[in-house]
């Protein structure tokens, strides 16, 4: 080094280590973008919660972790409550807390996820929760965290596979929605790819668990409906794992990847009102409604994500 250098070494530059802190007005849109990510997804990892509080073995074994889910219901749907209380004019001061609070609440229920899975799978707790569900909803946490922490400054903080998807230790975009305009067509590119094969996985997993849980026989119609879709969406992955190779056919991808989910959402929607209204033969399945309404959003999310992408990339 050289003392005598006017201009320092980057590495003694104090903000270097650091992230740029962002301008005003940037600071401001990512947290309205994070506001309206947290309008979705606080609510779907509250129900989560409720899912694995409901799927344990209610043994006296189990006692401990069952309260902690119940723990967990409870400050996530105190958190939804409040997020969907918090209007876009609210204090930046009141924004940036809420989407701290945010993230540490959703940080502590992946640690959770991750304890619960491992449990299940060394046969340490007992439940009729599916291992690969627990699994599903905690890629969905580290996503949901992932694009809040986009919104902050720029940066990518999960990796491919912490996402569930091929390509290992690549780091994700999780790129909310309301930020898709400030990049670059490259960018919003791999922002499709990545949302395209998150959600693809997430919806075959999704009519893959309902195939498995309609009465046998008396729904069996139902249950052929959502193998189709999972095998449908299982193509859509294979589809675009394709286009990501050869860097050719984005728009087929986003058309048939938007049918795809309409169709979907459509057969949920009919599934929960047939649930809601006991017309399902036999009046109930082996799932409550919620799950299939919790699906229902996930779908409508993805359909989001696609009519906004669609225009813009459909070259
Ligand atoms: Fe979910
Ligand atoms: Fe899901």
């Amino acid at each position: 080094m050289d003392d005598r250098s006017p201009i320092p070494p980057r590495w003694l530059d104090p903000h270097f280590l650091q992230p740029p802190v962002p301008e005003p007005s940037i600071l401001r849109e990512g947290l309205l973008a994070a506001l309206e990510e947290m309008r979705v997804w606080t609510r779907l990892m509250a129900e989560h919660a409720k899912f694995i509080r409901m799927g344990l073995d209610p043994n006296r074994a189990q006692e401990e972790l069952f309260r902690e889910a119940d723990r967990f219901a409870v400050r996530l749907d105190a958190l939804y409550d409040q997020t969907i209380h918090t209007s876009p004019h609210a204090p930046t001061d009141a924004l940036y807390a809420l989407r701290e609070q945010t993230i540490h609440v959703v940080n502590e229920l992946i640690r959770f996820k991750r304890e619960i899975i491992q449990a299940l799978e060394d046969c340490k707790a007992l439940a009729i929760l599916p291992a690969v569900l627990c699994a599903h909803v905690r890629r969905e946490a580290d996503r949901f965290v992932g694009t809040l922490e986009r919104s902050k400054t720029g940066l990518r903080t999960k990796t491919y596979a912490v996402l569930g998807l091929p390509d290992g230790n690549r780091r994700a975009e999780t790129l909310p929605r309301l930020l898709y305009g400030r990049v670059t067509p490259a960018t919003l590119h791999t922002v499709a790819m990545e949302e395209i094969l998150f959600f693809s996985r997430t919806h075959a997993e999704h009519a893959g668990h309902l195939a498995l849980t309609f009465r046998p026989e008396v729904q069996d119609a139902y249950r052929r409906e959502a193998l189709a879709f999972e095998k449908a969406f299982e193509e859509l992955l294979h589809l675009a794992m394709e286009v990501e190779r050869s860097g050719q056919g984005m728009r087929k991808l986003l058309t048939e990847s938007r049918k795809a989910t309409e169709a979907f959402c459509a057969y949920l929607s009919k599934t929960l009102r047939d649930l809601t209204t006991c017309r399902i033969p036999t009046g109930q399945a082996n799932f409550p409604p919620l799950i299939a309404d919790h699906m229902r959003r996930e779908a409508l999310y993805y359909l989001d994500i696609l009519h906004r992408l669609e225009p813009v990339l459909a070259t």
